[in-house]
């Protein structure tokens, strides 16, 4: 599927983005574990999210809808054995890197026998990552090559020790998921901040967790083989989905929109930030501080500067750097993104992906291993352009073609549904 954007449209008016993708995926698996039925409002509707839950419901667990809410029967942790046969039918991730790094750890706690694999741009992404600590503490877990197909052949895991050289969301909470089904205390040191959203849950949830601010980094522990109380939790909509509106009001000259009920956990939310020292105009009203931050973000058309970002930035605006360099070619002046390498094992090669993209408008960009520098203003003309099946890049290329004048053709757009099945009829909707 193709989509033709005609450009200089101006954006005006209220919306909102599906729930969150990242807090979706926590709320179904760590609601599989807890002892009784959670409700959860708002899950996100994106292919990414139905993955994991394909995967759960194919392990025997009861996942439904009740009154516009999904409700989970969860075995409960102790549970979980009894509930869930020893070995499982393959289990098919397609895109989802959340859902197979996070079942592995999940999966290979509770010492069930299953492969996990997934679709052509899964099958590229790195799993030794997850695999080597797990297998460091008594997993059993063979890859294809470091990657998926991997088969976990069932050992006997023992509480964690780790600290984590890559700052990953995914491998921090893949080795939380698996800590809670062990006999024992697991502690695992981030030496730099990454999205604490599984951390939150399990504290809403009454779960064995507790956390250290220390020289050495957020040390986490866990206590195997407590209990999870149900979830009742409306998730929020996705800042990352936010952001290629917010984006899009940036740079389209007239543009004022109003996002509400979005997630601002400062560890998803530091974009706004990066935004506001390029010149942004923008506001935001927090609403809920508990369990997740969560408000409305007002955005206005402004004149932005470059901007420069890097070190532990990096993972607190990691799947919003798409947009930004979007952004960054409409701003006066020069944009460096630096080490952002991990860009480069995502759904796409996402260095590449930016280059390619915003050459095809004329746009002036350089790439490094580890990031890239955008020259703003450094010309923009309509394009015809891939999406090489990234929907991060769908949607940052969508928000150029809006800014600029003439009709461009974007190619392969189908894979907006990985995180935002509706964006094109939303953006319709907000753009005159
Ligand atoms: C995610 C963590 C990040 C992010 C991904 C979702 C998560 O990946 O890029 O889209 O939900 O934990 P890494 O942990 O690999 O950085």
């Amino acid at each position: 599927m193709d989509a033709h954007i005609e450009g200089r449209r101006t954006l005006r008016g209220t919306m909102q983005v599906p729930g969150d993708k990242s807090l979706s995926h926590r709320a179904v698996m760590l609601g599989c574990l807890a002892s009784g039925r959670s409700r959860i409002g708002g899950l996100s509707s994106a292919q990414d999210v139905g993955s994991t839950i394909r995967a759960f419901r194919g392990m025997g667990i009861t996942i439904g809808t009740d009154s516009g809410e999904t409700e989970i029967h969860g075995t409960g942790i102790a549970g979980f054995d009894d509930a869930v046969p020893g070995s499982l039918p393959e289990i098919d991730c397609e895109n989802s890197g959340t859902s197979a790094r996070l079942l592995m750890g999940l999966l290979s706690g509770a010492g069930k026998k299953v492969t996990l694999t997934g679709d052509d741009s899964l099958l590229r992404r790195p799993m030794l990552r997850v695999v080597e600590p797990l297998n460091d503490h008594g997993a059993s877990i063979r890859t294809t090559d470091g990657r998926l197909p991997v088969t976990l052949t069932g050992g006997r895991v023992v509480p964690i020790h780790y600290r984590l050289p890559v700052p990953s969301a995914q491998v921090k909470s893949s080795l939380m998921l698996a800590a809670l089904f062990l006999d024992g205390r697991s502690v695992i040191v981030e030496p730099v901040l990454t999205r604490d959203h599984t951390e939150r849950m399990l504290m809403h949830m009454d779960g064995p967790i507790a956390i250290r601010n220390t020289q050495r980094g957020n040390e986490i522990h866990i206590s195997g083989q407590g209990e999870l109380s149900p979830l009742k939790l409306t998730i929020p909509g996705d800042i990352s989905s936010a952001v290629f509106f917010i984006a899009a009001a940036l740079v389209t000259p007239g543009s004022s929109v109003t996002i509400k009920n979005v997630l601002l956990n400062p560890t998803r939310a530091h974009i706004l930030e990066v935004f506001r020292r390029m010149g942004a105009r923008i506001e935001t009203h927090v609403r809920e501080e508990y369990p997740e931050v969560v408000g409305d973000i007002d955005v206005r058309y402004s004149k932005l500067s470059g901007v420069r970002v890097g070190g532990r930035e990096i993972p607190l605006i990691i799947d919003e750097i798409p947009a930004l360099a979007a952004c960054a070619l409409f701003a006066r002046g020069e944009t460096e993104v630096k080490g952002a390498g991990e860009l480069r094992v995502k759904e796409s090669d996402r260095i590449s992906s930016i280059v390619h993209m915003v050459r095809a408008f004329d746009g002036s960009i350089e790439d490094a291993e580890d990031g890239f520098t955008v020259h703003g203003r450094s010309g923009c003309a309509p394009a015809e352009v891939d999406t090489f099946g990234d929907h991060r890049i769908a949607m940052a290329a969508s928000i150029i073609a809006l800014a600029t004048k003439g009709r461009s053709l974007i190619r392969n757009v189908q894979c907006v549904h990985i995180s935002f099945p509706d964006f094109f009829e939303v953006l319709e909707n907000i753009s005159g």
